[in-house]
This record gives C-alpha cells, structure tokens and sequence, in this order.
C-alpha cells in the first residue's frame, strides 16, 4: 500500500473487517459525459482526487490537494490554456502535475513545484484512473468484452453501495440471498422439496474466480418470463475478476445472451461504486424490453443496496465481521483470498490453480 493510502484511509473498526486496499491497480472513476468543463472531486480508497478536462478534451487527474495551501483543487476551474487553476490563489497544474503558473510570481526559480498526478485512460465512455500516483502502471484497465459486438446492445448504469468492495461484489455474484430478497423479482422461493439441486463447478486462477452452473433451471420470476417464454435451457456463470470486477453472464435458450460486467470502485472502506455495464441480445427487439427491464432491475439493485448498508451497518456496531460461511456461499471465500493475495503482492501462478464442484438446491 502506498503511504498515501495509509495516511488517508485509516482502518474503520478494530475487529476484522474484509477490506482490502488494492492500489496498484486501475479503477473506474468516472463516467466520460460526469466530466465537461468543470473539475469534479472523487475518491478513490480514500484518497480524494479531482478530474478535469485539459484544452484538448484530455483527462486527468490530480490528488485534491493543492501544495500550496491545500485547499481541495476542485474547488478551481480550468485556465484559457487548459490547466487546472487553484479558487485560492490561482496556481495552475497540468494534468501531468506540475505547476504552470504562480500569479505574481516574478523570480523564478528552478524548483520544481507539482500536485501528485495519477494516470488516466479513458475508453468505453469510462475514465479509468490508477489508483497509486507517480508512477507507471504495470497493466491497462479491464478490457470491456462485447461493447462494441454486433447485434448486443450496451447500457451503462452508476450506482453506489455502502459496503466493502468484498461485501459489494459477493452480493452481485451470491446466488442462494436472489430467492429470499429479490423474492418474486428473479428467483421465486420454493420449499426444499420442490427445488432442483444443481451443480456450479468453481475455476480458481491467478487472477480470478468464476462459478459455472450446470442444470439451472429457468428461473420463474418476471424478467425471465418476459425473455424466454416458452422456456429453454440456462447456461449461467458468476465470475470475480481482480482488482474489482464482478460479472455474470446469462444464455437463456440460443437467442438470448446477457452480460452484466459491475466495475466497482471502492471510494472508501464502506462506500463502494458500481458502473455497470449491461450487452445483451435478446429474442426481442431491445427497445421493447429495456422500458420493462430497467425499473425491475434498479428494484433489485435497491434491494440489494438496502441489505449491504444494514450489513454494513451491523458489523461496524459490533466492531468487526463474524461471518459462518457454508459451502454454497461459493465465490464470497475465494474473492477474499484473491484480493488479501493481491494486497500483499503475493505471486501468483498463471495457469489453472484449482477447480472444485458444488451442488446446491435452487
Ligand atoms: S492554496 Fe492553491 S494556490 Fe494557494
Ligand atoms: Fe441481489
């Protein structure tokens, strides 16, 4: 962990909380149409950053602090020459850092003065930014599949949970809570006798952990009636990609294909963002479907947002987290593993590690 993370992220309780802070690694901190021609302020594992577009449109990003006084620079504006102007005294940073301009200043010297810079990229309507500043990234932000493939089409939702990145994507990727919370939504419940049981073959590698599901029947909720009404076969996977990519991916029938890819962000220890990116291609045309899709979707993420704050809410009463896992809690003990690994750098091989079979009722 860089110092910086240490300073500004201090640990929330004193028991064990699952949080780990990945910070050599890029995450998503914005949506490109967020950012227009003012600076706006994000964080990112508790360290405040601001944005800001130079005078060729180019993102960047700054630590929110201006070295001067320290007063957040996204208070500022952008410069007629494309810099980031402090509201306080004016200084003006580019988007590498340094400092262009001291109004007043006539003697110059040769010391250099600049704000910690952090690398951006910007693609698929997303400004990515690396989450350590100084330095030179190691890897590119997660390649988006299926945003540009013909015949899916992409939607593209923010959305904001206050809970631990690992709380967050174990939610999105947790089979056996879709019956109970989202009852009626998605999965309906049923009694013990009259659920199917099914097997999930779980793939742990270096950098990821995914869950395919064999012998899922059609779920009997409202959204999967609307797509698949005459029924057909379900071939379904939840994966876990690190540093903070939750994804699941549904085949209903062979007309029917849905790829639901969540980058989360964890801005701090207990407020994570999800930038959820949805391709589909449907047996339906698309426009008929999203008016009906859409509402049912946000009820189910609401849902899902309201349980993570309670969850989060009661493990800092009790000053840490007491969980009792079992065996169809199938993913949320691995994508702990991979990211306490990941924190401490551990190596890591690159082949298959382990594969292991799961059966459960649903
Ligand atoms: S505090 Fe930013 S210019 Fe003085
Ligand atoms: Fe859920």
């Amino acid at each position: 962990m860089s110092e910086l993370g240490r300073t500004l992220a201090p640990p929330a309780t004193k028991g064990h909380v699952s949080v780990a802070r990945l910070s050599q690694h890029w995450y998503v901190a914005c949506q490109s149409q967020e950012l227009g021609s003012h600076p706006i302020a994000r964080t990112i594992i508790g360290t405040p950053l601001v944005l800001f577009r130079d005078d060729k449109r180019q993102a960047g990003a700054l630590l929110d602090r201006c070295p001067h006084r320290n007063v957040p620079l996204s208070l500022g504006r952008v410069s007629r020459a494309g810099h980031l102007e402090c509201a306080y005294h004016g200084w003006q940073f580019d988007g590498g850092g340094t400092c262009r301009l001291v109004p007043g200043l006539i003697e110059e010297s040769s010391r250099e003065r600049r704000a910690p810079a952090f690398r951006v990229r910007e693609r698929d309507g997303l400004v990515w930014v690396y989450a350590t500043p100084d330095v030179e990234p190691r890897s590119e932000p997660f390649q988006l599949p299926l945003s540009n493939a013909r015949g899916y089409v992409t939607v593209q939702r923010r959305v904001q949970a206050e809970a631990t990145l690992h709380a967050t994507v174990e939610n999105a990727l947790d089979v056996p809570h879709t019956a109970f919370l989202h009852r009626g939504l998605f999965r309906t419940t049923k009694t013990e006798a009259e659920k199917n049981v099914i097997t999930a073959i779980v793939r742990r590698s270096a950098d990821r952990v995914e869950a395919e599901y064999l012998g899922e029947p059609l779920p009997t909720g409202a959204v999967v009636r609307l797509l698949s009404p005459s029924g057909g076969t379900v071939q379904h996977w939840d994966r876990f990609i690190l540093p903070s990519v939750a994804q699941v991916e549904y085949r209903l029938g062979t007309e029917n294909h849905f790829l639901v890819t969540a980058l989360c962000t964890p801005e701090t220890d207990f407020v994570t963002r999800l930038y959820a990116v949805v391709s589909f291609r449907l047996r339906v045309p698309a426009a008929l479907v999203k008016p009906l899709i859409e509402p049912l979707a946000l009820r189910i993420f609401n849902q899902d947002a309201a349980i993570l704050k309670r969850q989060s809410d009661t493990i800092r009463e009790f000053g840490g987290e007491q969980f009792m896992s079992t065996e169809i809690d199938v993913l949320g003990p691995d994508i702990w593993r991979l990211l306490k690994h990941a924190e401490r750098g551990d190596p890591q091989p690159e082949e298959l590690v382990a594969e292991r079979r799961v059966t459960l009722r649903v």
